[in-house]
């Protein structure tokens, strides 16, 4: 007989707490383009804001919020405190706020006014002279995908992206495109205007503490490496699955679905790290090299037998976290015979001596069973299982999971015998948790990214090639989708839809179960 047992094993855990980082040391002046939107008031203004409360920021900053709202310098400022206040209560601090509030400035503009750029320079060197900020300044663009390139033509055409008097850097925020064809056409735009290396691409999962663990946890210990391959590994499961549904943002999903929303970017992003050879130094041309060589040796997909590697879904209604929710058509502003897939699994081969023959099973939906993203790497079982005979039952090959929310953490199963005098098999967990060793000191993507930004690191960005080749990979897989027919249905709060099931049986493997894990 076997059982599954999860006892909390001793694990030591030194060098608790203390997080060290630098300090951003070369002053600078922060654009938010969009700086009246969602994004700017949830994510950048606080983050920023964060920094700055613990000291991570140099004496010398200032941020100008840019948009087309008619906000002035005080009304700008009224509105990042109402932010401030909402989204980060706990880091707020009246005292200091005056401070902070005092680097806030604010210039209306129009997007595709060249007059309007040229205003906003004038700003800029206000700016720059009053704090003495010496010329350096970060572009943030805040806004929706289809403004990015008149943005960068208005920051460009105004002579804002100059590369002398300091140094001059720009974030843009996935979707770098929605086809390999839009992709190319942003770089080119990018191009025009900016350097390579002045270019800061952010997918928010490469800021995550659990996904940048992954490297260290490869790379620094040593007893996993010799084991890191078609030797020892079956194959590898990630998943992203979310129980929420699409919330308000039927106008992009609906043009992106889950393919271009977490495949082309975050999941790829998860296996290439899963998947890359030591690279020669921990630093960020190097990472991202090895990286884009990943994506070139995944397979490319035969579009004429889609069913064999793809299998897609859209949640009909059902019952999440203890309610009834309505399906994706229903949702506002989707149509009532939308197409458009909510979940997808796809299988995935990486043509190299390391990985040849072990399958990377990926997935990722909506309103599933679980909000739970994590990388499974399954190993081979046992050669010769002697215990078979007088054991029933037993579980299947050791695991180990890197679980990337919630409850970011390692786990390594593996098997040990019951205590008593039966012959008994249990399946023991040996976990590793975060949150024990963090004094809740950690920094949240956004933070990591801007901090990165600020200080000229590339290794959490992505890189043009990197872009391109995963659109290269799934433009044929979305084309074919196209002529697919409708995505298959699947309860919200399920696992997923049958066919995603048979992808994987087919291979005599299984999916982890979402509401197991
Ligand atoms: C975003 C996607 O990039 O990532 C969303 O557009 C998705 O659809 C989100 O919900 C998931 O991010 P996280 O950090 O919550 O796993």
């Amino acid at each position: 007989m076997s059982s599954e047992i999860h006892p909390k094993l001793n694990v030591t855990q030194p060098n608790s707490g203390e997080h060290t980082v630098e300090p951003v040391s070369d002053p600078f002046v922060l654009v938010i383009y969009g700086a009246s939107g969602d994004l700017a008031a949830r994510k950048v203004l606080p983050s920023i804001y964060k920094l700055y409360r613990r000291d991570l920021l140099p004496e010398k900053f200032a941020v100008m919020g840019v948009a087309r709202t008619g906000f002035s310098d005080d009304s700008f400022r009224a509105a990042m405190l109402d932010a401030v206040k909402r989204y980060v209560p706990e880091t707020f601090d009246a005292d200091s706020w005056n401070d902070f509030a005092g680097r806030l400035y604010y210039q209306p503009i129009q997007y595709d006014s060249d007059e309007s750029g040229k205003l906003l320079g004038k700003r800029l060197d206000e700016i720059d002279k009053a704090f003495g900020i010496r010329g350096n300044r970060v572009f943030y663009i805040a806004l929706p995908p289809m403004l990015y390139e008149t943005v960068i033509d208005n920051i460009g055409g105004a002579g804002l992206a100059r590369k002398e008097h300091g140094w001059t850097r720009i974030i843009i925020e996935k979707p770098f495109g929605n086809s390999l064809k839009t992709s190319r056409s942003l770089t080119n735009t990018l191009h025009k205007y900016f350097e390579e290396n002045q270019i800061f691409r952010i997918d928010h999962y490469l800021g995550k503490e659990t996904v940048q663990n992954i490297l260290m946890f490869r790379f620094a210990n040593a007893i996993y490496e010799p084991i890191w391959n078609r030797r020892y590994i079956d194959h590898v499961q990630i998943t992203a699955a979310e129980s929420l549904g699409i919330e308000h943002r039927a106008g992009y999903y609906e043009s992106a679905g889950v393919i271009r929303d977490m495949f082309q970017n975050h999941i790829l992003q998860l296996l290439a790290l899963v998947a890359m050879e030591p690279p020669a130094r921990f630093e960020a041309e190097e990472v991202r090299n090895e990286k884009t060589k990943v994506f070139r040796s995944i397979r490319p997909f035969d579009t004429k037998k889609l069913d064999e590697s793809w299998a897609v879904g859209q949640y009909v209604v059902g019952i999440v976290d203890g309610k009834p929710v309505p399906d994706y058509r229903s949702e506002k502003d989707v149509p009532p015979n939308s197409n458009t897939p909510t979940f997808a699994a796809g299988v995935f081969h990486v043509d190299n001596w390391r990985w040849q023959g072990v399958p990377f099973f990926l997935r990722s939906g909506k309103r599933l069973a679980r909000g739970i993203t994590e990388i499974a790497i399954q190993f081979k079982a046992a050669p010769h299982l002697m215990f078979d005979r007088v054991l029933a039952g037993y579980a299947g090959p050791n695991v180990l999971v890197f679980r990337i929310k919630p409850d970011e953490g390692i786990m390594q199963s593996f098997f040990t015998k019951v205590p008593g005098s039966r012959l008994c098999l249990q399946q023991v967990r040996m976990e590793f948790s975060y949150e024990s060793v963090s004094s809740g000191a950690v920094f949240d993507a956004y933070q990591k990214v801007l901090i990165d930004c600020m200080s000229g690191d590339h290794m959490l960005f992505v890189r043009q090639d990197g872009v391109e080749l995963t659109w290269e990979l799934l433009d044929p897989v979305l084309s074919a989708l196209n002529g697919f027919g409708p995505p298959a249905p699947y309860a919200s709060g399920s696992e997923g839809p049958a066919n995603a099931d048979r992808l994987i049986s087919k291979t005599g493997r299984d999916w982890r179960r979402l509401a197991e894990l």
